[in-house]
């Protein structure tokens, strides 16, 4: 009796602890590997160079991370004999850019202070460099996070949220990883650069909106016309649109502008448009970037947290690819 009144507090402070991603800290390598932020800011600064798409990938790397198992890096392992893993899930598969990028880091962090840098913690980094690469943006990442060692091609349809949501639907989905309406309309801010396949909006917002044969009305008529042009029938799966058509590898609040105008890719994006309080918050965002910037960082600090594994947790993986 006495033994199990002790117990419980220690119980419920574990619980706390392992939940609100405490544990995690900004410098977490400052003493086991000085360089570590550096060489992958470099690794990915590079790798912009070369491609321009690069940081749309790998903040969404980040956030599909994240959404699914928590922030564990569980993402990047690769499928086996015996399982399909996340990244070969229909919702990933789409995009193989970004983990060359985080095997390149890796190998070099392996390479100075190997067996120190959770792969999770390397996504969590390039996510941030890439927001800096993109816009200049820059945020404190905490790390300590460790890499889980489960992936399955099942999860991400049941985490991660729809295009073809409403806003309700969004802010339930954000809500099951504790975020907030007002961060999930921060976040969506991200489609302000890269680039979505046809599939993922052409049903919704051209061809049979609403269940009837014709476009969304919520979409700008010369808008529709570009990307039914891009999009016909016939259109091969790789094709794609971006999602900010003015400023695509920009990094900024361009998305929430279009938005006013019906110029919104997504049926999810042009949906924030349709709810009072989530349309507030797009003409802040829209007119405030200073405040949009901040904002983002904090938000993207904030995901970066959820239902992470720190301390003695999981482990730190050798080859991003590969559990040890
Ligand atoms: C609000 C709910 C969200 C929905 C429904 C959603 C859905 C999508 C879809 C369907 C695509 C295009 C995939 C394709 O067809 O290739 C996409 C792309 C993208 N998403 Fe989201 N997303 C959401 C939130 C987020 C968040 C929170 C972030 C990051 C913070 C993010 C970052 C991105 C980026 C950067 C791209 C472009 C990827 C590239 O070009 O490589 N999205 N999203
Ligand atoms: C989510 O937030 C609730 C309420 O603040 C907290 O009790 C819970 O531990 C958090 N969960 C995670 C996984 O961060
Ligand atoms: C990453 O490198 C850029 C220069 O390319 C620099 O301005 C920025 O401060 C660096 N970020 C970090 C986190 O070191
Ligand atoms: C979509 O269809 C439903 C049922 O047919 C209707 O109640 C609703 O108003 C329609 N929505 C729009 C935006 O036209």
């Amino acid at each position: 009796m006495e033994a199990s009144l002790l117990v419980i507090p220690f119980v419920i402070l574990f619980l706390s602890v392992r939940a609100n991603g405490d544990g995690l800290k900004v410098g977490f390598y400052s003493q086991t590997c000085p360089k570590a932020e550096e060489i992958i800011n470099e690794t990915v600064a590079k790798a912009v160079k070369a491609n321009p798409g690069v940081p749309a990938a790998l903040i969404r790397l980040h956030f599909h991370d994240c959404f699914v198992r928590g922030c564990d890096g569980s993402i990047l392992l690769d499928s086996t004999a015996d399982n399909v893993a996340e990244k070969d899930s229909f919702v990933n598969n789409l995009n193989p850019v970004g983990y060359d990028i985080i095997d390149e880091a890796k190998s070099k962090l392996e390479a100075k202070c190997a067996g120190v840098l959770s792969c999770a913690d390397i996504v969590a980094y390039a996510a941030r460099d890439s927001a800096y690469q993109a816009g200049g943006l820059f945020w404190a990442v905490e790390g300590g996070r460790r890499d889980g060692r489960t992936s399955l091609a099942i999860e991400p349809p049941l985490n991660l949220p729809c295009p073809s949501f409403d806003v309700n639907q969004l802010t339930q989905i954000f809500a099951t990883k504790n975020l907030t309406q007002e961060d999930m309309v921060t976040l969506s801010g991200a489609h302000s650069i890269g680039a979505s396949h046809c599939a993922s909006f052409s049903v919704d917002r051209l061809y049979y909106f609403n269940g009837s044969g014709g476009q969304d009305p919520s979409m700008n008529c010369h808008y529709a016309v570009k990307l039914k042009a891009i999009c016909t029938p016939s259109a091969s799966p790789e094709a794609v649109a971006l999602l900010d058509p003015f400023t695509p590898t920009k990094l900024d609040v361009n998305y929430y502008i279009n938005l006013q105008y019906n110029l919104g890719l997504l049926k999810s994006d042009q949906a924030l448009m349709l709810d009072d309080a989530t349309s507030r918050e797009v003409k802040i965002n829209a007119k405030y970037p200073t405040i949009w910037r901040k904002k983002f960082g904090r938000a993207m600090v904030k995901m970066g947290a959820f239902d992470v594994l720190t301390g003695t947790q999981g482990e730190i993986r050798k080859k991003c690819r590969f559990r040890n």
